[in-house]
């Protein structure tokens, strides 16, 4: 359960469409602050092109996103990530040329001693990289990639990358994540230690979650919430349970596979 009823993001008939696509169409929905809600639905949902709007890399066509009392759909996406909303992406963005390490390092933001000259500034630049190399080695070792700390970033497996991608986020200390299906490609096992992992995260810094994802049953336990989109709309909102005997989740989404079953 949300340990706040502070709402940190209000989402207000929101709406996108690219020509005749509408993958997003009147949505709304508020998220109380220190909350776990997962957000699932068959491909093209639009799942994913939510975040977008969320994230200001779209702009919505009609209606509202208010991120802590302020309209954040008109600003740019690097505003909306310095006030604490940040985002990972599906396929996770990570530069192959840089060491794992460096990854995570460019994340920090900063240009220390620029008010100095020569050696003072020389020694806070150090300084400042030492504590960004030390921050990105805990975050690592978070999600067991600290022995490819020093290698290029481009000989992570899918699943690695996503891990990095998710290490990257956190290094900016949001007070709410985005996470766009960072199971997937993972092995199982470290699946349940990133799940830990968040649960975590959220009981000691009260961060706020949204994640994206496939399968119900992954994020059933670690959810309060689950909000169930099939094409562009929000067709059910609820407790895990709830959602699970939902008969019109089981028509859009959960059906084909109980067949399979
Ligand atoms: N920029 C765009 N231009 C045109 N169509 C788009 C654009 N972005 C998304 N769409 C379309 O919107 C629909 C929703 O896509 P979206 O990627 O949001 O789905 P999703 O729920 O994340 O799916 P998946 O589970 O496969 O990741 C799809 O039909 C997609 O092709
Ligand atoms: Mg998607």
């Amino acid at each position: 359960m949300p340990t706040s009823d502070k709402t940190i993001l209000e989402v207000k008939n929101i709406s996108v469409s690219f020509g005749g696509v509408k993958p997003v169409q009147d949505v709304s929905f508020k998220i109380a602050e220190n909350s776990f809600t997962s957000v699932i639905g068959p491909n093209g949902a639009g799942k994913t092109s939510l975040f977008n709007l969320i994230s200001g890399m779209n702009k919505v066509s009609s209606g509202e996103i208010i991120f802590n009392g302020e309209a954040i759909h008109s600003i740019h996406t690097h505003k909306i990530a310095q006030k604490g909303l940040i985002r990972t992406f599906q396929g996770a963005k990570i530069i192959k040329r840089l060491t794992v390490a460096e990854n995570l390092m460019m994340a920090v933001q900063g240009n220390p001693g620029d008010n100095l000259s020569g050696f003072f500034r020389k020694k806070a630049r150090r300084e400042f990289e030492e504590s960004a190399r030390a921050e990105a080695l805990r975050r690592l070792d978070q999600v067991g990639l600290s022995k490819f700390a020093d290698e290029y970033a481009g000989i992570l497996s899918g699943g690695q990358r996503k891990l990095l991608d998710l290490s990257r986020a956190l290094m900016a200390k949001p007070s709410m994540l985005l996470l766009d299906e960072p199971f997937a490609g993972v092995n199982p096992t470290l699946v349940e230690k990133l799940l830990t992992v968040l649960a975590q995260l959220r009981k000691e810094h009260a961060m706020t979650f949204l994640l994206i994802e496939h399968d119900l049953e992954t994020v059933m336990n670690i959810s309060d919430r689950v909000i169930v989109m099939a094409d562009g709309k929000i067709i059910a909102d609820g407790l895990p349970n709830s959602i699970y005997e939902n008969e019109l989740v089981i028509d859009a989404y959960l059906g084909s596979r109980r067949k399979d079953a």
